[in-house]
C-alpha cells in the first residue's frame, strides 16, 4: 500500500552542466520503473537545470535545505517558494550533517517542515541516532523524540507530504549499513510513534526510508523489510549504474 521512494542526496557534489549531464544519462536507465518515486535532492543551484533535464521523465527533483521563514534578511538562506518556482518537488529537512556541522535543532527542524509543507513542498524529514546512542540502548527513545518534536503541530493531513528518513548517522557515509533487522526495527519504532501521535491509519500510509551507506550490493535486502519503505542515498547516487541498482531493487 506505501509507494516505495528512492531518493538520492547529492550532498556538497556537482556543478548544474554536471547534474543536467547527470540526469540525461539517467533518465533512459530508469524509464518505466514506476514501482518506486525517483527524486534526486541537488544542491540549490542545480535545481533549475536539473529540473529542465528531468522534464517528461520520472525523476523528480528535489533540494538539500530550506529556511522557516518566507522572507527577509537571512543572508545565505533559501526559502520554499523559491525552491518550487527553481523546479524542486521535495526537499530534505534535519539532515544529519545539518545537524552536526550547521547547529539544526530539532527545534528549527520542525519550523523548516511546516514552512517547507505549506508552501506545497514535499519532506524528506531525516532523523536518526548518533553512535553512542546505539552503544548506549537509547536508539528507540531517541528516535521517537526526535519523531514528536519534528513532527509537533503538524496535522495528520499533512503527513502525506511527509517521507520520513531514518539514518543512523553511524551509518552516514562510512560504508556501515545498520543491518536489515536494525533498520526494520527502527523504522518500526518510528512507525509506531507516528501511530501514537497521530493514528494507525497514519502509521500505516507513511513512508519511512533507511538512508546510511545504502548501495547495490544491500539495497534489496533492506528494501524487503516491512518497515522499510525506501532509500535515501548518499555516495551511490553520484553514479547513474549504482542508482539505477537500486531504483532497479526496489522495482522487484
Ligand atoms: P551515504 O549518505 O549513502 O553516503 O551514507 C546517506 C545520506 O547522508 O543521506
Amino acid at each position: 500500500m506505501r509507494k516505495t521512494v528512492i531518493a538520492g542526496n547529492w550532498k556538497m557534489n556537482m556543478t548544474p552542466k554536471a547534474a543536467g549531464a547527470f540526469i540525461s544519462e539517467l533518465a533512459p536507465m530508469v524509464k518505466g520503473k514506476d514501482k518506486c518515486d525517483i527524486v534526486l535532492c541537488v544542491p540549490f543551484v542545480d535545481i533549475a537545470t536539473a529540473a529542465e533535464a528531468a522534464k517528461g521523465t520520472n525523476i523528480k527533483i528535489g533540494a538539500q535545505n530550506v529556511h522557516f521563514e518566507q522572507k527577509g534578511a537571512f543572508t545565505g538562506e533559501i526559502a520554499a517558494d523559491m525552491l518550487l518556482e527553481a523546479g524542486a518537488e521535495y526537499v530534505i529537512v534535519g539532515h544529519s550533517e545539518r545537524r552536526q556541522y550547521f547547529g539544526e535543532t530539532d527545534t528549527t527542524v520542525n519550523l523548516r517542515t511546516k514552512a517547507a509543507l505549506a508552501a506545497g513542498l514535499k519532506v524528506i524529514l531525516c532523523l536518526g541516532e548518533v553512535k553512542d546512542q546505539r552503544l548506549s540502548g537509547i536508539t528507540d527513545e531517541v528516535v521517537a523524540m526526535q519523531t514528536k518534536l519534528d513532527l509537533a503541530g503538524i496535522p495528520e493531513e499533512d503527513l502525506k507530504n511527509v517521507v520520513i528518513a531514518y539514518e543512523p548517522v553511524w551509518a552516514i557515509g562510512t560504508g556501515l549499513t545498520a543491518t536489515p533487522e536494525q533498520a526494520d526495527e527502527t523504522c518500526g519504532v518510528i512507525r509506531k510513534t507516528i501511530a501514537a501521535i497521530y493514528s494507525k491509519k497514519a502509521a500505516d500510509e507513511i513512508v519511512i526510508q533507511y538512508g546510511g551507506s545504502m548501495n547495490d550490493g544491500n539495497a534489496a535486502e533492506l528494501l524487503a523489510k516491512t518497515n522499510v519503505d525506501g532509500g535515501l542515498i548518499g555516495g551511490a547516487s553520484l553514479k547513474t549504474d549504482k542508482f539505477t541498482a537500486i531504483v532497479d531493487a526496489a522495482n522487484k
